[in-house]
C-alpha cells in the first residue's frame, strides 16, 4: 500500500507522547483501526483539545452544530460503569451479579470514553437523520484524530445508547440519540490488520 508518511510529514509533539506523531491524512484514513484493548495514557488536555476540535470540523447540514460529547474519565469510569449494569438490570432483572460486574467493567475498557451524540430538532428544514450523520462523521473524526495522535480508539454503541435513562444521566434528552461511546487511550497491544472490503466490488460507475 502506498504510504505518504515520508513524503514531507507534519510533526507534532504532545506531552503525553513519548515521541512525536507524524502522519499523513491520509495514512489516518487508511492505516486507522479499532484497538482491542486500550490502556493509559488517555489524550492529555492538549491533544484532547485537537481530538474534539477535529469533531466540531465535521460537515453539517445547515450549520444546526447538532453535536454533544460528554467526557468521562477518572472516578466518572466508575459511574458509567453504574449506568451500564443498572441498564442491564432494567433490561433483565434477573441478571447474575457477574454479569451485572461484567457490565460495570466495560466501562474500564479505557482510560477515557467520549460519548457522541446528536441534540436532534424534528420537524425543521434539516432531516433528523442528517443531524445524526453529522454526529457520526464527528464520532469518525475522533477515531482519526486519535489515531493520527498516536492513541487508538473503539466505537461501541449496544443497548446503552438507546436508553433513555442513559441518555437522561448524560444530560441528554429521550429525543436525542447517542451515536457512540467513543472509548480512547493507547492501544494496549497492535490491533490485528484486518483486510478491507476491495472497493470494486462496490463501485458503479454510472452513465445514465
Ligand atoms: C455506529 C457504530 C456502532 C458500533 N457499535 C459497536 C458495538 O457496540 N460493539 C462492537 O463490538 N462494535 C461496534 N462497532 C464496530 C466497531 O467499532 C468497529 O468499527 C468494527 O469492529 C470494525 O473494526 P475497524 O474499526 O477496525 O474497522 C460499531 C460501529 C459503528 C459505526
Amino acid at each position: 500500500m502506498l504510504l505518504l508518511s515520508d513524503v514531507g510529514p507534519k510533526q507534532i509533539s504532545y506531552p503525553s507522547r513519548k515521541t512525536p506523531v507524524k502522519m499523513q491524512a491520509i495514512d489516518a484514513l487508511l492505516e486507522r483501526r479499532s484497538a482491542k484493548a486500550l490502556t493509559v495514557p488517555a489524550p492529555d488536555a492538549a491533544a484532547l483539545d485537537l481530538i474534539l476540535s477535529s469533531a466540531v470540523a465535521a460537515p453539517d447540514h445547515g450549520r444546526l452544530r447538532p453535536w454533544r460529547f460528554v467526557v468521562i474519565q477518572g472516578n466518572a469510569l466508575e459511574r458509567f460503569g453504574d449506568l451500564l449494569a443498572e441498564h442491564l438490570r432494567r433490561q433483565y432483572p434477573n441478571s447474575a451479579p457477574e454479569s451485572l460486574q461484567r457490565e460495570k467493567q466495560k466501562a474500564f475498557r479505557a482510560p477515557m470514553i467520549v460519548v457522541v451524540a446528536a441534540i436532534c430538532t424534528p420537524g425543521g428544514k434539516i432531516p433528523v437523520i442528517e443531524q445524526v450523520l453529522a454526529a457520526g462523521a464527528a464520532a469518525q473524526n475522533i477515531m482519526l484524530a486519535a489515531h493520527a495522535l498516536g492513541f487508538n480508539s473503539m466505537w461501541k454503541t449496544g443497548g446503552p445508547a438507546y436508553d433513555d435513562q442513559v441518555k437522561a444521566a448524560l444530560g441528554l434528552e429521550a429525543k436525542d440519540a447517542i451515536v457512540g461511546f467513543m472509548y480512547v487511550g493507547t492501544e494496549a497491544s497492535r490491533p490485528p490488520v484486518v483486510p478491507r472490503p476491495s472497493f470494486q466490488d462496490l463501485v458503479r460507475h454510472w452513465e445514465g
